[in-house]
């Protein structure tokens, strides 16, 4: 098949209209920091908080954000009719945080403030965040309400874990501003990128980059930042999967919600980790940078200058994690139906492009899908937009169209997902 552009994508920082809902909890002054970053990126952002939502931030502080004027009912403003055109006009709703109440006005199309009466007008994409106590989230109530209003067509996020206000722990929280608007972002990129056909399937993803130590102090690492792997759990999460991530050193990035993270530093632990979780998962991605040498030997104390400094570093090789994948399947210690997805970093050179670099590794390491990432100039490490092609072992290639590394997962994804066992929902 020959390589052809996916998508007709919206270009990455064009203008489009947000609207901020901000719904009456504790996590309301999280909102701000996503008011900022959509501002921050060129959008046209209206802040609609509830009357309750400015119990805890004040109206000045959205009008400063956004730079527009902000309402919590449908009387002020009349004749710009707001309570209908800022839903009719809306390229996006995003409502962070999404209370229990309400979402459950949104479920029973209530009309009786600008933000409820925005959502029964929008046409856009609407992606609810919520943030409440564990046992609220987890009511019968909530549950329904979740379930309606994705039957509907809004998105809604799968809260974060952890500390509550106060001493409770559990799910609930709302995800860091940086991860609602990466994936709100998504959505203005992509309208239909956060369905929910993960769910019932088990994940497995490493990412970031190893470290080999070679002294206390010392340690052989490369520049993968773990963006695109982390975007890729983010995703796989709220696509309803049950994810794994495996994570090496990342640039200080938050861990992502609703996922398991498992922490490791060197190739070995990493081998370890993916193999013990690899066993109950329907697919595993290697989006790692996996060192392929370690030091030798492992000095105990710092190695110093002078008599005795080694003038070299002996290497050993690590075992290939990918292609050991591939093997467990085939001897049985992994099921066969296990999918397996491997990432390439390419730069092409005199002897062959990318593309052909490409193809020599998916038959290499003979994994189900390559995601190849073109590099060098800039690209793929440490930025946040990526472009590049995705393999099939069946022999098709599909060109990813350039944009974020969210959208690149969310292609990665779409591709992974009919190659996944049916599963009983
Ligand atoms: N990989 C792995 N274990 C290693 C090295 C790489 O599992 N020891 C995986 C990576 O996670 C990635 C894929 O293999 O999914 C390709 O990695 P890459 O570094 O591009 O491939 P190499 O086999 O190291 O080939 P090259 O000779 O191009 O470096």
């Amino acid at each position: 098949m020959s390589p052809h552009a996916v998508d007709g994508t919206a270009e990455p920082g064009q203008r489009r209209r947000v609207v901020v809902g901000v719904g009456g909890g504790i996590a309301a002054y999280k909102a701000c920091a996503l008011i900022r970053s959509f501002t921050e990126a060129g959008h046209h952002v209206r802040v609609v908080p509830t009357a309750s939502a400015l119990e805890f931030v004040g109206r000045a502080t959205f009008e400063a954000l956004s730079g527009n004027p902000v309402h919590t009912g449908v009387f002020a403003d009349v004749p710009q009719v707001p309570h209908v055109r800022l839903g009719q006009e809306a390229d996006l709703v995003v409502i962070a945080p999404a209370t229990a109440d309400l979402m459950a006005r949104a479920v029973a199309g209530r009309a009786d403030d600008l933000l409820t009466a925005t959502l029964l007008t929008a046409r856009c994409p609407v992606m609810f965040v919520p943030a409440m106590h564990t046992e609220m989230w987890e009511h019968p109530a909530t549950v329904d309400n979740v379930a309606t209003l994705r039957r509907r067509g809004a998105v809604v996020i799968e809260p974060a874990s952890g500390r509550l206000t106060g001493k409770d722990t559990g799910a609930g929280r709302l995800p860091e501003p940086d991860e609602i608007y990466a994936l709100a972002a998504l959505l203005l990129e992509r309208a239909d990128a956060l369905p929910r056909d993960l769910a019932g399937h088990r994940l497995v993803i490493s990412a970031g980059g190893t470290r080999e130590p070679l002294d206390p102090v010392r340690f052989l690492g490369n520049r993968s930042s773990g963006k695109q792997g982390y975007a890729l759990a983010r995703l796989a999460a709220q696509r309803g999967a049950d994810v794994t991530l495996v994570a090496g050193a990342v640039a200080g990035l938050d861990d992502p919600s609703a996922v398991d993270v498992v922490r490791v530093q060197t190739a070995a632990q990493m081998q370890d980790a993916v193999m013990k979780h690899a066993g109950g998962a329907d697919a595993v991605i290697m989006a790692a940078a996996v060192a392929d040498f370690r030091p030798t030997t492992f000095a105990t104390s710092k190695i110093k200058k002078g008599e005795g400094e080694p003038d070299t570093v002996p290497l050993t090789k690590n075992d290939d994690i990918l292609a050991g994948l591939v093997r467990s399947r085939t001897d049985g210690t992994l099921s066969s139906g296990t999918v397996i997805v491997g990432f390439a970093a390419e730069t092409g050179d005199e002897q062959g492009d990318v593309l052909s670099y490409a193809r020599a590794k998916l038959a290499r390491k003979g994994c189900d899908l390559l995601v190849v990432n073109a590099v060098g100039d800039g690209k793929a490490f440490e930025v946040d937009h990526n472009d590049g092609w995705l393999l099939a072992a069946d022999g098709s290639e599909t060109a990813l169209a350039h944009g974020s590394k969210s959208l690149m997962a969310s292609r990665v994804l779409d591709a992974l997902r009919p190659l996944l066992p049916s599963v009983d929902r």
